[in-house]
């Protein structure tokens, strides 16, 4: 029989008080079950605890604050720092840490002249130790992994997951099992979780199949479920929404934009916003919004085809392959964040990717093709006046640039859409294009080159 993960209430008064609530008919336990499902309904679980409603706002942000300056692992991490609104371990000890959040929140200069929006920024979550968000949910759960006395972790994933499960797993001593799609995901994905000792299986299936396969395997080993259905990995995800509301010094932005694949990231910086209002951290809501690929909408068509109520599930197609998902498993929490936060939820197409991705790469930060949907996004609702120029709107940028070299590398040598029906049409991307140019090794050739983009490209400036 697996070891459960309990409130540590049950075995340590005193200390947290979290409780697992059904989303759906919001039944409320001390334990979960390995599918982290509701025994009742079957719908998913998420964490409450109510000695959160009842801080002091002025108080925790001076905390917070304070926090900055000090050196114990548990403050020097960007997620821990926000410990009062997250599940509290048995001991500060326990936790499993990699120095995970302080990500920076940028401005976009270019993109603002591109869009006409002058606040706009982007919260970039790539610089996290592994290089995409799932890091500030992962030392969460594996905190509680590890305390719960598992000895394996285990994920689905469309890579970015994996890295971040195996590189927890490794530095809590725990064993990890990865399920990737085979050939779905990226090499420098795939590189970290065998970098980081990961039971790495490449099965041939998609990552909807490799969710599948993961559900029934909990069921029958002892091992403990890191996808983002495990409610303490959208707790520390959480922490993204702290984090930037106190980079904006408490004032909300009008819109927050994020991807959308599994749906558990929006999932997460919906309940962190409804918390924080709850609470008077913020006196209003941002509205919230999911943008997905064309090829893997299935949030899009869920919203449009059944106003939520159920879920179209599809057969997703896209080269943004973190958020190749069709059948995502927190499409209900999505919906309700959605809802709640009067948030839209668009879809753009492969060109609208790859050319917002040449766009934030040229802003000096870059990031990987499914992060660069949020800037392609924001373009559609403006069209649509859903967003007014004049509002702050932060994207969050979920991954590194370097996640995806392949893509980067295909889209300036001009291949990424060759022998694809988009071939043609694709050529009206040539000028965000900056392929390499091969020369001889003589100073003439350098300098004729460089006289050439010079005046192929004369209103580039250094403002
Ligand atoms: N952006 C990136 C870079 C991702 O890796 C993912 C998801 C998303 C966006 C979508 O986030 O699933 O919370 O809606 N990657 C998962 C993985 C599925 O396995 O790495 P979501």
């Amino acid at each position: 029989m697996p070891p459960s993960v309990t409130s540590a209430k049950d075995s340590a008064p005193g200390q947290a008080t979290f409780r697992f609530r059904c989303i759906g008919c919001g039944s409320v336990n001390a334990t979960a079950a390995q599918d982290f499902r509701c025994s009742d309904c079957g719908n998913l679980l998420e964490i409450t605890d109510s000695s959160w409603n009842s801080r002091n706002p002025t108080a925790l942000k001076t905390l917070w604050r304070e926090r900055r300056i000090l050196n114990e692992a548990i403050d020097l991490s960007g997620v821990w720092r926000f410990r009062e609104f997250l599940p509290a371990p048995q001991s500060e000890q326990e936790i499993v840490t990699l120095r995970e959040g302080n990500t920076p929140l940028y401005d976009l200069p270019q993109s603002s002249r591109v869009t006409g929006v002058p606040r706009l920024y982007a919260k970039h979550q790539g610089l996290n130790p592994t290089g995409s968000f799932k890091d500030a949910g992962m030392t969460v759960a594996a905190t509680f992994a590890r305390q719960a006395g598992y000895r394996w972790v285990a994920c689905a994933s469309t890579g970015n997951t994996s890295a971040s499960m195996a590189a927890y797993a490794a530095r809590g001593g725990m064993r990890s099992l990865v399920l990737v799609p085979e050939g779905k995901i990226s090499w420098s994905k795939l590189s970290q979780a065998l970098d980081y000792g990961a039971l790495t299986c490449q099965l041939r299936t998609d990552f909807d199949g490799c969710l599948r396969l993961l559900q029934e395997l909990v069921r029958q080993a002892p091992v403990y479920q890191l996808n983002s259905i495990n409610p303490f990995r959208l707790e520390g995800q959480k922490t993204l929404a702290f984090e930037l509301l106190e980079q904006l010094d408490w004032e909300p932005p009008d819109h927050i934009i994020v991807p959308g694949g599994n749906l558990g990231n929006s999932s997460a910086i919906g309940k962190a916003l409804l918390e924080m209002r709850d609470v008077g951290l913020i006196p209003r809501l941002p509205k919230l919004s999911v943008i997905q690929a064309e090829g893997a909408n299935a949030l899009v068509r869920t919203v449009r085809e059944t106003q939520g109520k159920r879920l179209v599930s599809m057969q997703p197609e896209t080269r943004a392959t973190a958020i190749r998902i069709g059948n995502p498993a927190s499409w209900e929490k999505a919906v309700k964040v959605l809802q709640a936060t009067g948030g839209a939820c668009e879809q753009v197409s492969e060109l609208e990717i790859a050319q917002a991705k040449a766009e934030i790469g040229a802003e000096g930060i870059g990031c990987e093709p499914a992060s660069a949907v949020t800037l392609a996004g924001l373009k559609k609702l403006l069209q649509q006046g859903f967003v007014k120029p004049q509002e702050t709107v932060v994207l969050v940028l979920t991954g590194s640039l370097l996640k995806d070299p392949d893509y980067t590398m295909e889209f300036h040598r001009g291949d990424l859409f060759k022998g694809t029906p988009l071939e043609q049409e694709s050529a009206k991307l040539n000028s965000f294009r900056h392929p390499p140019v091969v020369l001889d090794a003589t100073l003439d050739a350098v300098i004729k080159t460089l006289e050439l983009a010079e005046k192929s490209d004369p209103a580039r400036s250094n403002e």
